[in-house]
């Protein structure tokens, strides 16, 4: 499986604490079938010139020592960018798309943010050549109020993620019961883990898929967690 949302990066945001417990979610990730991982640490909270030095000196770190290790698992680098006002500017840095490949960025945007709002940052994505992968789309509670606002975000070209851990009960009812109508409405392009940790919110992207895989079926959880995130690994051109 692919994992394309997580805080595995050590020492850089509210993520992993330094490299011992990044190994150890490395860990796990591998234990879960996961053979890919994207490195995605929040980028708002420093300057972009700041996050690339950063971003690159972690994850370098962190190849060397899964290669050292000899840890099954590829890793890449990305970011999860936070929408505010210097958006175009930020994302003209290369942490900015998934692997540098210029054409998919990660994307999170504040729980009460106004369905208009987020379908406009999905249009001016497009308009840049990018596409936006939006970051757990569940919590986004204006934008899911009626199965025509996910096929709208996506009809313009935006591609919906879903943390696994809303879906399994991590963060309580309230997140399973509108991430389950989010899959029972086939809106959610890819499931991810967006783990943060070694405990309680680490990589659980097997129990995210089979509970897509009971509340739909086994070819969704596919296309969820290999498919569709490999084609962002891959740079390859979003379908459609
Ligand atoms: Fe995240």
């Amino acid at each position: 499986m692919y994992d394309i949302h997580n805080h595995v990066l050590p020492a850089v945001d509210d993520g992993s604490m330094g490299m011992r417990m990044s190994l150890r979610m490395l860990e796990q990730a591998i234990l879960q079938g996961i053979t890919h991982v994207v490195c995605t640490p929040h980028a708002n909270d420093r300057a972009a010139e700041q996050a690339d030095e950063l971003f690159q000196h972690a994850f370098n770190r962190l190849v060397a020592e899964v290669k050292a290790r000899e840890l099954p698992v590829q890793l890449g680098l990305a970011s999860e960018i936070m929408f505010g006002a210097d958006l175009q500017k930020t994302l003209s840095h290369p942490f900015a798309t998934f692997l540098g490949g210029g054409r998919y960025f990660l994307i999170e945007f504040s729980r009460e943010t106004p369905f208009e709002i987020i379908l406009n940052v999905v249009r001016a994505s497009r308009r840049w050549k990018l596409r936006p992968v939006l970051a757990h789309y569940e919590r986004y509670r204006y934008a899911c109020k009626q199965k025509s606002q996910p096929e709208r975000i996506r009809a313009e070209g935006g591609i919906l993620t879903l943390d696994a851990g809303s879906l399994i009960g991590q963060f309580g009812k309230p997140m399973v019961k509108v991430s389950t109508k989010l899959i029972e409405w086939e809106c959610v392009d890819i499931l991810a883990s967006d783990a943060h940790d070694d405990d309680t919110h680490g990589f659980c992207l097997k129990q995210g898929r089979e509970a897509v895989a009971l509340l739909h079926s086994a070819e969704a959880a596919s296309r969820m967690t290999i498919d569709n995130p490999r084609r962002i690994w891959d740079n390859l051109p979003w379908p459609g």
